[in-house]
Formats: structure tokens, sequence, C-alpha cells
């Protein structure tokens, strides 16, 4: 049988990250700490966490035409990740400002730059491609409007539509009417929602106001508390990994990146939020954004 193709359309960043004891409140400054540099932006983590993890994939972006962009592009070509519909910009390539506590947790800060200038027009010129996959995987670090597009090409053709709602913002209604799976954090489903999520019956709620809006399927992740899979009328909860957490970075990318994986190999829902929680849980235990997602064979 042929091996499903997944196309993962969204950012690539350069992340510079600082592992440090806490993170600064406003006007403050922390001393103390290391600095790393490597490859990031969600779109670029979950689309080498599902080539590492063993799927064919094309990944769309828009890089600089900058040091920058030629590294990233450089990188993804070793991960054996199609690169040949990636496309460059005048602008930036996009960079992330990384703070990481003793405890792993991080505040992000990015700069876009060529990220915002993958346009619809830009969606429609590699539609073709777009077609041809099986599992569409999205963010939101590129423009709105061609993640909807990118979103409704596939559907259109059949293909199966995820989207991570990342960095948290409202969504346009025709969004989430050609999205199959949604997965958004508590933050991200209260945001969606406007259910507060801070007790299971509120999650509930709000995740029953989601799938109103279109979407059939949800996995909530929970951090440390695993994740909800809300499939048909099934929910399955799905028990995090108990590990000492170094740098999150990356964590629910490696895990939405799984799920695609997990789906390609005829996994179900739940059976994939498994897969996906143990790849993810390897990743909060390593520092840096790409650099700390598994190969399939870690996970054995
Ligand atoms: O999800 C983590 C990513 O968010 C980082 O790699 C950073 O680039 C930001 O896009």
């Amino acid at each position: 049988m042929a091996e499903k193709k997944i196309v993962v359309v969204g950012s690539s960043n350069t992340d510079m990250t600082i592992k440090g004891g806490k993170l600064p409140a406003p006007g403050e400054t922390v001393t103390g700490g290391l600095f790393y540099m490597g490859p990031g932006g969600k779109g670029a983590n979950q689309a080498v966490a599902a080539k590492r993890l063993g799927a064919d994939v094309i990944f769309i972006c828009k890089v600089g035409s900058d040091l920058f962009g030629d590294n990233a592009i450089a990188g993804y070509k070793r991960e054996g990740i199609d690169t040949s519909k990636i496309l460059r910009s005048s602008k930036a390539s996009g960079t992330a400002l990384i703070l990481v506590d003793a405890g792993g947790e991080n505040c992000i800060s990015v700069a876009p730059g060529a990220n915002c200038d993958l346009s619809v027009e830009d969606i429609d010129s590699i539609a073709p491609v777009i077609r041809k996959a099986d599992i569409l995987l999205l963010q939101l670090e590129i423009p709105m409007p061609s993640v909807v597009k990118a979103a409704r090409i596939a559907n259109e053709a059949g293909a199966y539509v995820i989207l991570n709602p990342a960095p948290a913002c409202e969504l346009p209604p025709e969004l989430l009417k050609n999205v199959s799976l949604i997965i958004p954090n508590q933050t991200e489903t209260a945001l969606l929602s406007g259910v507060s999520c801070l007790d299971e019956e509120g999650l509930i709620d709000a995740v029953a106001k989601i799938r109103a809006m279109g979407v059939a399927d949800v996995v909530v992740t929970l951090g440390s508390k695993g994740s909800m899979v809300f499939s048909g009328d099934k929910i399955d909860r799905i028990p995090a990994e108990i590990v000492q957490a170094v740098d999150t970075t990356a964590a629910g990318d490696t895990f939405c990146g799984a799920i695609a994986v997990g789906l390609s190999e005829d996994m179900s829902l739940p059976e994939a939020a498994a897969f996906a929680t143990k790849a993810s849980a390897i990743t909060v235990q390593r520092i840096g954004a790409q650099n700390s997602i598994p190969y399939r064979k870690d996970l054995i």
C-alpha cells in the first residue's frame, strides 16, 4: 500500500532560547541561564515531527532570502522533507525569542517576518500539491486567509484536515467547516467556545460548542494531565506520561505531528493520541524545539 502523504502548511522560525531559573516579570532583568539557537516555528516543528515519526511529508512555508532561511531549508532537506514548494520572501525569516524556566514552562515572542507573506495567491499556486494530501496539518502562524484557503482546498479534495489553533485567536466560521480534527489546548478551547474550561464539565460543554461549529473530532491537550479525545459519541481520556520536563517548547507541535502520523497509519483517534503522548513526553525532556523532537525508534 502506498504511504499516505502528510502536507504541512505553516510557519518556519529560528528560535533563540534562554533556559534560566525563572521567567522575568515586566520590567525585570533576570541573569543566569544558557543560550541555545535552533530551528523552530509551529509549522516546521509539526512537519519535522511527522517526518521523524515515519510519514511522507511535504512542508509549505515562506522564509526570507537570508541566511536563516537558507539554514532552515537545508535543515528540512536533511530531515528528508519535501521542500520543493517552500517559497521565499523579501522580508526577514521568522524569529522567536523564547524564555524557559527551571520547570520547563516557557514564554515566546515571535517576529513572523516572511511567515506573514505566505499569501492566498501563494496557496492557490500550490493548490495541486495540497489536493494530493491525505492529511493536511495547519496552525495559525501564517495569515488567517491563507489557512482558510488551504483548509478549503484540502477538504474539497477529500483530505482529512487537522488544525492546531495556536497561537490562540478567534477563528472564522468558514475555517471550522473545512476542518476534520481540531487540537486545542485548554486556553484555546475556552477562547474558541467562549466557555470557561476550569473543570471537566466546562471542558465537555466547550467541546460541544466547538463541534456544533462543524468540526467532527476534537482532541484537547491538557499538559501534565494528558488529553481528552472526542470522537463520535465517545470521550477517551489519555493520561500523560510522568516525566521531568526541562523545556515544553514544541511539545504541542510534536503531539500534532504524531497524531497525523498515527492517523495516516490507520490508528483510531484515541490510539493516535496515545502514540502522540509518548512522543511529546520525550520532547519535554529535551531543550529546544526541533532539536527535541524524537524519531520513531525513540518511542519503542
Ligand atoms: O510551538 C513552539 C514554537 O512556537 C517555537 O518553535 C517558536 O518558533 C514558536 O513558533
